[in-house]
Formats: C-alpha cells, structure tokens, sequence
C-alpha cells in the first residue's frame, strides 16, 4: 500500500488579476522507502502540491482532491489534527534552511524543543539525540557546535543541520524542496547520500522536488515531470530517461547543464512557460513543442500508460520521433 497517495490534486489561487491555476489534476503515490522525484522549471507547480500536501497553502490559495497519509485523508484535516500528523510522520525541508531556522535561538535549542514538546523527552535526553543526530549529518565537532547560532554556519551545515532537525521525530515520509540548490556540487552530493543512507536506515520515503535532472538519476527510483501544473510525464526513473515519451521530457534532459550558469538548467528550452491564469485548450506545452501537430493546439492529452508504471500526456508518445 502506498504511504502517500495523491489523487486528482487541483490548487488555485485568487488573485487581483483573476484565478491562477497553479496545480490542475495531479496524481502522486509514494510507497515506505521510496524515493520519488518532482521535476519541471519554475513555476510548473512543484511547491505548491507540495505545500498542499503539508496544508501549508498561503491563504489565498485552495486545494481540492485527496491526499491520503497512511490510509487517512489528511486534505483538510483542522489544523490540530493535521499538526499530529505533521509533527511525527511527515517533515519537510525548504531550499533555504534559513526559512526554517530561527535566528535568534541557538540551534541545540531549536533542536531540543522539537524533541521535549513531541516527544516528551527530558532535556539531557534530547540534547544527547540532537548531537548524535547531527553528528549522524557529517557535521564536525557536532557537540560544541550545536550551540552556536544559525548564522555561525555555512550554508552546506545549515543545510545539514535542517536536515537533522527533519529527521528528529523519524518521519516517515520526507519531502525535500530544492534541498541542494543554494549548495556547491561536493556540498550537494554529500547532502545527497545522507538522504540515502537516510532511506536505507529508518525505510524513510522522499519526496525530492529538484530542477535538476542529474541529481535524479543517481538519487530516486521514480520521477514525475510536470508543466503547467499537470503531468507530462511519470514513471521509474530508469525506463523515463532511456526513453522518454514526452517531448518535454526529452527537451530537460537534453538541457545540458552549465558551469558558468547556477541557476536554472532547465532554461536551455526556448520558450516561456505556460500563463497559469489561462487553462489551454489543447497541450499546454504546444507553443513551445518543436514536434507539435495540428490537434496538440485543441486537444489536451490525455496522460496515458506507455509501458508498466510509465505514462505520458502527449498525442504523439509511441511515435519514434519523440
Ligand atoms: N500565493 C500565491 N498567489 C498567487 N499565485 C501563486 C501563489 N503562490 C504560488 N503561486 C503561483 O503558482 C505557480 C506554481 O508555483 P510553485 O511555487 O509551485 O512553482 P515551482 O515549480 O515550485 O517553482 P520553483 O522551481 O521556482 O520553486 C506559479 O505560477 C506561482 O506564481
Ligand atoms: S501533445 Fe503535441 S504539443 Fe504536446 S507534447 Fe505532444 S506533440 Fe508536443
Ligand atoms: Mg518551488
């Protein structure tokens, strides 16, 4: 059975300008230890099924569908309810660890109370799990470390040290957000086998929501790459990139990441992303697909299973050409 199971996941926004469609009928189911990957260029709608999931929506935003956690539906859980659940069992980590982090508080602090006020332990206790746990995370001399400030480390050890405190309650399910954008590629690869040997250790499920294609190959068994807030694509990890079955897909993975460029590799295909305030009549990514055809402008795909576990949204999938 699947830990997560998300069905027909629609957010929207209400706006000054008009309705913005930010996630438009999303599907997602992660098992115990599975490493599931969320791909697309900014602004596809990664964060906010994410945020919808954790009902941390901003407040003009609404989810409708379903999201089960363990067998419950947890969409619209009250907020009581929904703490319990995401206190013990699911934990999320941002881009920016300095989001999550308080500033002010030191870290063996914020470390601890997480443990005394969820867990009820004694504080003696729960620091000796603090260090051990960040110790765990590579941090060097972790015991004396973590009594510093958030802003006595650097990026890669703050990172590290979101990530202990994600770890405190042993959720089970994991959802990282950009967890290595900000971090330098031996930062980002040790960050990596942490969540690995994370996953191998407590059968902890992740989420990993990345632009970028590389760090899925090594690190997830299933990947779904998403447009304008839909799916174009979904599937294992293996099958999606030896033969990808939509044109989208195709283009990120040929999107050959630059040195002299940190931002987006995602960006190498032409073309702005879809106008989430319109929903397209056809394919949403026609206006950008160099191997678009008459009916992609008025008919939108349908996502529809191309091999076992593999599906993709596009009229074309099965031809050679794409
Ligand atoms: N509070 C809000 N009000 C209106 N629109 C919003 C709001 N929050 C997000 N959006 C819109 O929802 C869409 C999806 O945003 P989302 O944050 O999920 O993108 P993303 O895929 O995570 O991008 P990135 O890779 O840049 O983090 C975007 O068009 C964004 O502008
Ligand atoms: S449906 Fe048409 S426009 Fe959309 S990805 Fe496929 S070929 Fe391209
Ligand atoms: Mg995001």
């Amino acid at each position: 059975m699947s830990l997560l199971k998300v069905r027909n996941l629609h957010v929207s926004f209400e706006t000054a300008d008009g309705e913005v469609n930010a996630v438009n009928g999303v599907d997602l189911a992660v098992s115990a230890g599975q490493s599931v990957a969320v791909v697309g260029e900014s602004g596809s709608g990664k964060s906010q099924i994410m945020f919808a999931i954790m009902g941390l929506l901003a407040r003009n935003g609404a989810a409708t569908g379903s999201v089960e956690f363990d067998g419950t539906e947890i969409l619209g859980l009250g907020e009581a309810a929904l703490n319990r659940v995401r206190a013990r069992q699911i934990a999320m980590i941002f881009q920016d660890p300095m989001t999550s982090l308080n500033p002010y508080m030191r870290i063996s602090d914020q470390m601890t109370e997480v443990l005394t006020v969820h867990s009820g332990m004694k504080p003696r206790e729960a620091l000796a799990e603090a260090v051990q746990l960040l110790d765990a995370m590579g941090l060097p001399d972790a015991g004396r470390r973590i009594t510093m400030y958030p802003h006595e480390f650097s990026g890669g050890m703050r990172q590290r040290v979101m990530i202990a405190m994600a770890l405190l309650c042993r959720p089970r399910l994991l959802i990282a957000d950009e967890p290595t954008t900000a971090l330098d590629v031996t930062v980002q690869s040790q960050i990596m086998q942490l969540l690995a040997r994370m996953r191998a250790e407590f059968g902890t499920a992740i989420i990993l929501v990345t632009h970028d294609a590389g760090l899925v190959a090594g690190n997830c068994d299933e990947v779904m790459v998403l447009y304008g807030g839909r799916i174009m694509e979904s599937g294992p990890v293996r099958r999606v990139f030896a033969a990808p079955q939509h044109p989208y897909t195709s283009g990120l993975l040929q999107a050959v990441p630059r040195l002299d460029r940190d931002d987006d590799s995602l960006a190498a295909i032409p073309g702005d992303p879809p106008d989430t305030a319109r929903r397209p009549a056809g394919c949403p990514f026609a206006p950008r697909c160099p191997s678009v055809i008459g009916r992609c402008h008025d008919e939108l795909p349908a996502l529809v299973l191309r091999a076992p576990g593999h599906a993709s949204a596009c009229h074309r999938a099965g031809e050679s050409r794409t």
